[in-house]
Parts: structure tokens; sequence; C-alpha cells
């Protein structure tokens, strides 16, 4: 089955691009009870489910609990679309290689929080999104897609976000689609697209 469960915490964005490119969701889970993106998707008749971490005594029982979740819907993907939770090793294992995260940075530049305030901090003059899987090392993990853009004088972490999030809803949808349609080839930590399709997109626009 060539279908895709979504991890979310919050407004959603991401899997409203997932869904606007009809990439075939099977289930939007999210680990926030009213999180804005779980109305975006039952509005669409997504079907969804919430796994509220805060009811678990350990990360191993919320963990069980999330993987039941997804395994009810068995996807081929897990596609994590602002999900604010670390995972263990135990649930990274159980979906191994089927498990994409999109950063709001360049990684390996800026894992973590606040990129956009870090990246302006730094006076970094590209900044951007990665799409890439999923490994216990948080936000690291082989890369899919990246979108990169230039770095204005008058940029605020707002207006950096905006301009990121725009190339997020780009690039996510199409790592997505390479995965299911199985176009993805990783070989020692790289990963590159059978056909022409480029993995870097460049916006530079003023
Ligand atoms: C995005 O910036 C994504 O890169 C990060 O969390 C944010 C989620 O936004 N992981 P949304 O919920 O998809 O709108």
């Amino acid at each position: 089955m060539s279908s895709v469960v979504v991890l979310i915490s919050g407004r959603g964005s991401n899997m409203q691009a997932l869904l606007d490119a009809e990439v075939p969701v099977a289930a939007v889970i999210s680990n926030v009870p009213g999180a804005a993106g779980l109305a975006i998707a039952e509005k669409r008749g997504v079907p969804t489910r919430v796994i509220p971490h805060a009811d678990y005594a350990s990360r191993e029982s919320f963990e069980d609990a999330l993987g039941l979740a997804i395994d009810g819907f068995s996807p081929r993907l897990v596609a994590f679309a602002g999900f604010m939770r670390v995972l263990g090793p135990g649930f990274v294992e159980r979906y191994r290689d089927r498990m994409l995260n999109i950063h709001p940075s360049l990684l390996p530049a800026f894992p973590g929080l606040n990129t956009h305030e870090r990246a302006l901090a730094e006076g970094v003059k590209l900044h951007g999104c990665t799409v890439h899987f999923v490994t216990a090392d948080l936000d690291h993990g082989p890369i899919v897609a990246q979108a990169a853009i230039a770095v204005r004088r008058d940029d605020t972490a707002a207006s950096l976000a905006r301009r990121v999030l725009q190339q997020e809803h780009v690039v996510y949808p199409r790592a997505v689609r390479w995965f299911l349609d199985g176009k993805l080839v990783v070989r020692r930590g790289a990963v590159s697209v059978k056909g022409k399709d480029a993995q870097l997109v460049f916006d530079d626009s003023p």
C-alpha cells in the first residue's frame, strides 16, 4: 500500500502541502490535542488520531501507542511535519528507512529549535530547509532534498521563516513523492534520486 501517515504537533501547513499535492495520506496523528492541523485534515476527510504524550508515563509507552496507531494504517512512509517529539531508538528502529522529516535550516547547520534566529545571528547568507530521513541523531540523517534562499540585509526571523516555509511546501511533497515512487537511493548515508529531478531548489529572488 502506497500511503503515508503524517505526524504533526501544531499548525500543519506542511501536512496541508502534502494533501494539496495529492500525496496519499492515510491518516494524520498528533501528539497535541487540538493541534490546528487536525481540523484541516478532518475538513478534508482524512482520518485523524490524537496520542497525547502527556498521558503516558514514559517515552517508551508513548512510542508504543504511537506505533500501534501508525501501524493501524499500514503506511509505507511516516512523514514528520512539525512533530515536536524527540524519538527514542526503539521507535527509530521500528520505522527505519521509512521516516522523513522537514527541518527549517540547511542541515547540518542549525539542528534543533530557533533556526531562523540562529541563522541571522551567525550572519549566514544562505538559509533554507532540508528534507531528510529520520535517524536516532536529532535533525541528522540522509538528506533527500534542500531548498535554499538568499538572506537579505533586512531579513528578520519572521521574514526568513515565511520565505523558508514557502520552500518547505515545495520540496516536501516532492521528496515524499520520490519515496513513494521508489526513486530514492541511499548509499553510505548519501541520497540520490533516480531520474533527472533536482534535489536542490534555489530561490534567490529579491
Ligand atoms: C516547519 O517549519 C518545519 O520545518 C518544522 O516545524 C514547522 C512546522 O510547521 N519541523 P507546520 O506545522 O508544517 O506549519
